[in-house]
């Protein structure tokens, strides 16, 4: 059996390696922070109509304790950019603020936000004075009766409402989320064509197995390949000539361009190699990958006296282990205990 140098060094004893390395050669530069796992939707492939155990007040990180993690991020680990997520982030009342906070970082992270739009018709114009740089909606279908079915709520004119104000803001581009489901929003024409004329950028997310309920099938998922079939009956679409680099959404011309639509195939094309992401959960647990069945606990670090050094450290180690894949389509794959509003997008 041959020892490589993997075997030999943890995190620390990389030679300049400062930042938050793996033992895959990855580096994680951009942090997704969940503010609350709680939300005012119940999309379908992430939890039940009746909602969810919510995460008790006392165990979720405080505004102080947030804005203190993130600069460690910033100031000590090469954290250069920074999603809000949720359940909703709108929905934390000190969001603003939290941004703002981490805008003034030195060096100034990017910022921004992912969100169902529920309340951004009035947080747009405060989100981007605080410093936001962009901005994703989740949004499935136009269609009011399959809004209401997807999400088992009636607020499809909020969101839309929050679409204009988050491009009235300068919020742009503003991106348009998709989850495609079976028997429920198949055609993923009417999105584009909207987006089109809306001037967002849409990106279609294969349903991942992350769901409360644990209903996701494989058989049942709408493929990246489906969605780009039904795409090009309509559209043109040609390769984006930008490089890719790390993000996680493939993307195409539409009809020459400059307007694009991506694809984020998750499972049926994984793009775990070029991960740069570390997730901080809304009760303080760092996780490694969104698949991880493990995390580290920072909060209690916070809470006991823990010096800005010992929280790095804590942070390395923890992205050291992360996995080289997700590994949906081995037999062995276990989903994660936490469904996706506990863990952020
Ligand atoms: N599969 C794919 N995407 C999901 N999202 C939430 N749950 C899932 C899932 N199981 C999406 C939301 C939102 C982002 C945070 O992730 O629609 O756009
Ligand atoms: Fe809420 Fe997002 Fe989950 Fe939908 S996917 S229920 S908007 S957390």
């Amino acid at each position: 059996m041959t020892t490589s140098v993997r075997d030999l060094v943890g995190p620390d004893d990389l030679a300049g390696a400062h930042g938050l390395v793996d033992q895959h050669g990855r580096v994680a530069t951009d942090l997704r922070v969940s503010l609350t796992d709680r939300c005012n939707l119940r999309c379908t492939y992430c939890m039940p109509p009746e909602g969810l155990n919510w995460l008790p007040t006392s165990q979720i990180l405080t505004d102080d304790e947030i804005n203190r993690l993130v600069r460690i991020g910033v100031e000590e680990l090469g954290i250069n950019e920074i999603r809000f997520t949720g359940g909703e982030p709108l929905i934390r009342p000190g969001l603003v603020e939290i941004v703002r906070t981490a805008k003034s970082l030195s060096p100034p992270p990017e910022v921004s936000l992912t969100t169902n739009a529920i309340g951004l018709e009035r947080l747009a114009r405060p989100l981007a004075d605080a410093g936001l740089d962009r901005i994703n909606v989740s949004l499935d279908t136009l269609d009011k009766l399959q809004f209401k079915q997807l999400t088992h709520r009636d607020r499809i004119d909020d969101v839309l409402a929050g679409l204009v104000a988050a491009k009235a803001a300068g919020l742009i581009p503003v991106k348009v989320n998709a989850v495609l489901m079976r028997g429920l929003n198949e055609d993923p024409v009417p999105l584009l064509e909207f987006c089109l004329e809306h001037d967002f950028e849409l990106r279609y997310i294969e349903q991942m197995p992350l769901d409360a309920q644990h209903e996701w099938k494989r058989d049942q998922m709408i493929t990246a390949e489906e969605i780009l079939e039904k795409l090009q009956a309509a559209v043109v679409l040609t390769p984006d000539p930008a490089h890719r680099g790390s993000a996680p959404a493939e993307t195409w011309l539409v009809n020459g361009g400059p307007a694009k639509v991506g694809i984020i195939a998750s499972v049926t094309r994984a793009f775990c190699g070029t991960c740069d992401r570390t997730r901080l959960t809304a009760d303080g647990q760092i996780r490694n990958c969104l698949f991880a069945r493990e995390e580290s606990d920072l909060r209690t670090a916070l809470r006991d006296g823990s010096s800005d050094d010992v929280i790095a450290d804590r942070w390395r180690a923890a992205t050291w282990t992360k996995l080289p894949g997700h590994g949906i389509d081995d037999p062995t794959f276990l989903q994660p205990v936490r469904p996706m509003s506990a863990i952020g997008g």
